[in-house]
């Protein structure tokens, strides 16, 4: 028996059928957004190995990359530490017809800043406090903003990780910081919950999404995605083909 029968897992003809047809949906739902100028800001969030990177790929792949882009900030420097924290953001939000996918995300100060020590208890607080009042404005503005956390079991975390360790073209994915977080479990289970306390708002708020298998999860996910965008029809602007030239 296969690891993903072991565990009743999704089965990758079911992923990709399903997948297929959800994309076909992204394709309208991006058609509808540059037509009337939407602004789309999706975050994504999770403990290490959560599958947020292959999430991301999910709705990203069949989209134009003129309108679509993934924003994944490496560690801040020496310079933008000194800066207002949601500064060297706000340059990657979305302009009109834009769709803008952040792989982790001003939460980094909840989470990994936290547990890790990146950041004081002061600046932790302070962010905790701030991030609904940034996030209202941006709403306010009009940005369609989507928050989702990908939720995945230590157990299976660290078969994850184990596997990584194990398949060379897969090496790249463990970090020093994976490693160093890797006794923390329970540290970042409290800073979750100390997040989505604080941060869980009517105007921006959470959705939680079980990625343990990560195939179910991704279709979860764009579902949730494609339910909650208010795409409209959009007016087809294919030009027809005009008749060949006679040779
Ligand atoms: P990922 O898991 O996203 O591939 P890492 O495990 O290397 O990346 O790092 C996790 C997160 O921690 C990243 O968003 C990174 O920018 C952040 N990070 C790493 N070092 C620092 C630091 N010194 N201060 C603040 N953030 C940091
Ligand atoms: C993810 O997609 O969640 C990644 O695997 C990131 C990580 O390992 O931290």
């Amino acid at each position: 028996m296969s690891k993903a029968e072991r565990k009743d897992e999704l089965g990758r003809k079911d992923y990709e059928d399903a997948l297929d047809a959800m994309q076909g949906e992204l394709t309208a739902m991006a058609g509808w957004a540059s037509q009337c100028g939407a602004r789309i800001l999706v975050i994504l969030e999770g403990r290490d190995t959560a599958g947020k990177t292959g999430a991301i790929h999910a709705i990203s792949q069949k989209l134009n990359p003129r309108q679509v882009r993934t924003v994944a900030l490496p560690a801040p420097t020496d310079r933008e530490k000194t800066q207002w924290y949601f500064q060297r953001y706000v340059p990657h939000l979305p302009a009109a017809g834009e769709i803008v996918l952040f792989d982790r995300s001003w939460y980094n100060r909840a989470g990994v800043e936290r547990v890790m020590g990146f950041a004081t208890d002061e600046q932790v607080e302070a962010f905790l406090e701030a991030a609904p009042k940034f996030e209202r404005m941006l709403v306010d503005d009009g940005l369609l903003l989507f928050k989702y956390w990908l939720t995945c079991d230590q157990e299976e975390q660290e078969e994850r990780l184990a596997e990584r360790h194990e398949d060379p073209s897969k090496q790249w994915k463990i970090s020093p910081i994976d490693v160093a977080a890797r006794g923390k479990y329970r540290d970042y289970t409290k800073a979750r919950e100390a997040m989505l306390e604080a941060t869980h708002t009517k105007h921006a708020p959470w959705t939680l999404v079980d990625f343990n298998d990560q195939r179910r999860g991704r279709l979860t996910l764009v579902r949730d995605l494609l339910d909650r965008l208010p795409v409209g029809p959009v007016e087809q602007k294919v030009p027809p083909l005009p008749p060949l030239d006679e040779p």
